[in-house]
C-alpha cells in the first residue's frame, strides 16, 4: 500500500467540507469561481483553505494577487494565509516554469502535495481543479473521500457536452454534486438549465459576462465589488454557502 495515503487521511482529518470546483471544459471560469468562493467564505468568518490543483496552468494566485507569500516548512509545509485564506498551489513547486507532467507524475505530485500540506482545522477546503476529467479528478475522488463537486460551464453546447460527461462520471461514482453554475452568460437562453435538469443535477444559476472583471483580476477587494461576484453570491446562498 502507498504509505502516503494514511498520512493524507491524517492531514485532512480536521477539514469539515471539501469542495472541488470542476468542469469537463477549460476556460469556463473554474479558477474564478474557486477563488471567489474561498474569498466569500473567508469573508463570512469561515476557516478556509484554497488548493490549486491545476498543474499545467495554476491561476488562483494570479486571480487573488498572491505574490510574496510562501509556505513555511515545519514537519510538512504550512500554507501561507492570504486574504484570510490558507493558500496552497503547485505554483510553489514549479515556480511558474512550464510543467510538462505525464500521468504518473501528476498523481505523484498530488499525493505528495496532499501528504505534506498541514491545513490544520478548516471549515472548508476549496479545490481549483484543472480542466477535463483526468488524473486530478480521479485522485480527488480517491484520496478525498468526503469531497463534493461544484461544476462550472459556459452557455456553449460544446462546453455542456464535456460537462455532461463529467457529471455522468460523478453520478456513477456516487459523488455529491452541489450543482452547476452557468458562467459568462450574455443571453437568457435556458438551454444549459434544461440539459442539467435532464441529468437530475441541480442548476444553480447564471454569472453574467462581466466586462469589468479582467481589471479586477489580481485585486481581491475589487473582485468582491464586481457584478460577477454579486451573481455568484446569490448562487451560493441557494446552497447555503
Ligand atoms: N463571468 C465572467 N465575465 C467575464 N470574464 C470572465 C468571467 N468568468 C471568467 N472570466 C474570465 O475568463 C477567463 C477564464 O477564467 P478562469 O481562468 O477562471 O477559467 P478556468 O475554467 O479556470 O480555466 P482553465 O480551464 O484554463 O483552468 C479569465 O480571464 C477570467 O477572468
Ligand atoms: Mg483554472
Amino acid at each position: 500500500m502507498e504509505p502516503r495515503t494514511s498520512v493524507i487521511e491524517k492531514r485532512l482529518k480536521n477539514i469539515k467540507r471539501i469542495i472541488a470546483v470542476a468542469s469537463g471544459k477549460g476556460g469556463v471560469g473554474k479558477s474564478l469561481v474557486a477563488s471567489s468562493l474561498a474569498l466569500h467564505l473567508a469573508h463570512n468568518g469561515h476557516k478556509v483553505g484554497l488548493l490549486d490543483l491545476d498543474l499545467y496552468g495554476p491561476s488562483s494566485h494570479i486571480i487573488l494577487g498572491i505574490k510574496d507569500e510562501f509556505p513555511a516548512e515545519e514537519k510538512g509545509i504550512i500554507p501561507p494565509t492570504v486574504h484570510g485564506i490558507s493558500f496552497m498551489s503547485i505554483v510553489y513547486f514549479t515556480q511558474e516554469k512550464p510543467s510538462p507532467f505525464r500521468g504518473v507524475d501528476i498523481s505523484n505530485i498530488i499525493l505528495e502535495l496532499l501528504a505534506i500540506t498541514q491545513w490544520g482545522s478548516l471549515d472548508f477546503l476549496i479545490i481549483d481543479m484543472p480542466p477535463g476529467i483526468g488524473d486530478e479528478t480521479l485522485d480527488v475522488i480517491r484520496y478525498m473521500k468526503t469531497s463534493e463537486f461544484l461544476v462550472v460551464t459556459t452557455p456553449s453546447k460544446v462546453a455542456m457536452g464535456a460537462v455532461s460527461k463529467l457529471l455522468k462520471i460523478l453520478i456513477e461514482l456516487k459523488k455529491p454534486v452541489l450543482g452547476v453554475i452557468e458562467n459568462m452568460t450574455m443571453t437568457d437562453s435556458s438551454f444549459i438549465k434544461q440539459e442539467v435538469k435532464k441529468l437530475n443535477v441541480r442548476y444553480l444559476g447564471k454569472i453574467h459576462f462581466d466586462e469589468t472583471l479582467e481589471e479586477a483580476i489580481g485585486n481581491a477587494d475589487r473582485l468582491a465589488e464586481t457584478q460577477a461576484m454579486k451573481n455568484l453570491t446569490v448562487i451560493l446562498m441557494e446552497i447555503n454557502l
